[in-house]
């Protein structure tokens, strides 16, 4: 289906829980979020029901967001179900990768495609403080394990915090030299706890060229620039939603975990879709998808629409 503006919309993030194993210092607050009851929460069999109607609307695309997918219990379920909808062709999911190595087989059986994992630093010092609390190790055991059971090619999602990690991005780029990787550089966007941050830890493609030499402009993606480092199989880019925005190109849809419609991350606008029939739900979806807005507007105004924090709707 397409959107007012002409943009074919085809990718939905389902967000499956805003709870998390980790406290990275951008997104999460150091005591955590709230507990939301569970009653509160999508079912699996809702879950389902929205990804059938949204498959109905032309979404061949699902990514499994959270929070962190893998402390959601069933999620290998839920998997299951939303990669078996007709019509969806390419089932994701993004992770921290603290339990990937133990749950990457079970996942991979249960029809999910590939894995994108967060990973801010190589410093296993560096990666504690960041996420405070987290460990290096099972992280990267968790990307050694989608690759040994085929959930590739993994996508290492680096957040970069000028002053903080960008130490680490030269490192990081170097994961490209396995053939299953690709590296992609976010800018930092002003969401929930990093809403107030400085402009000047924003990412720029210059501080990522000054680490890495020989890197060969490869174009554009939906939404990144795509280098490669000369002799290297995996592909590097930067995301920027601020400083190189996508809208333009946007094709996708979210879905809160506790079952709302949002058609732009950083809109205050939700459509609920619980406690609907299935054609009822079909067209709550096409209302969202026709109110879609044309761009975000964080450069201008922050994230004064953004209604809920990063957690609660899925990165
Ligand atoms: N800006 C940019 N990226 C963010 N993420 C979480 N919060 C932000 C933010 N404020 C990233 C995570 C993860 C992905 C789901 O979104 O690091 O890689
Ligand atoms: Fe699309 Fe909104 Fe993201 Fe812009 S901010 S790319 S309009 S979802």
């Amino acid at each position: 289906m397409y959107d007012s503006y002409g943009r074919e919309v085809n990718y939905l993030r389902l967000s499956v829980t805003d709870l998390c194993d980790l406290r990275c210092v951008y997104c999460m607050p150091e005591e955590g979020v709230e507990k939301r009851l569970h009653e509160d929460m999508l079912r699996v069999e809702e879950m389902e029901r929205i990804v059938r109607a949204a498959a109905s609307l032309g979404i061949t695309k699902v990514r499994i967001t959270g929070g962190e997918p893998l402390v959601r219990r069933g999620i290998e379920e839920i998997v299951r179900r939303v990669s078996a909808v007709p019509g969806i062709r390419e089932t994701c999911l993004t992770t921290n990768g603290q339990q990937l190595a133990e749950k990457a087989e079970a996942l991979k059986a249960c029809g999910l495609d590939r894995v994108n994992v967060s990973l801010d630093a190589l410093n296993p010092a560096l990666y504690e403080e960041l996420t405070r609390g987290g460990s290096l190790k099972y992280t990267l055991e968790g990307i050694r394990a989608a690759i040994a059971c085929g959930l590739t090619p993994v996508k290492i999602n680096c957040v970069v915090l000028n002053g903080v990690n960008d130490g680490e991005i030269e490192k990081i780029a170097l994961l490209t030299q396995s053939a299953h990787i690709h590296v992609r550089f976010l800018e930092l966007m002003p969401i929930g706890e990093s809403a107030d941050w400085q402009a000047d830890r924003q990412l720029k493609a210059e501080h990522v060229f000054r680490r890495i030499g020989r890197m060969n402009y490869e174009g554009e993606t939906g939404n990144a620039q795509v280098w490669r480092i000369d002799g290297y199989p995996g592909t590097v880019s930067l995301i920027r939603p601020l400083s190189r925005s996508f809208c333009a190109r946007c094709n996708r849809i979210r879905v809160t975990p506790d079952g709302f419609l949002k058609s732009c991350l950083h809109a205050a606008a939700e459509i609920p879709l619980r406690g609907l029939s299935d054609a009822q739900l079909i067209e709550a979806i096409k209302q969202g998808i026709a109110g879609k807005p044309r761009r975000h507007r964080l450069a201008e105004d922050g994230c004064s629409a953004c209604s809920r924090r990063m957690v609660a709707i899925g990165g």
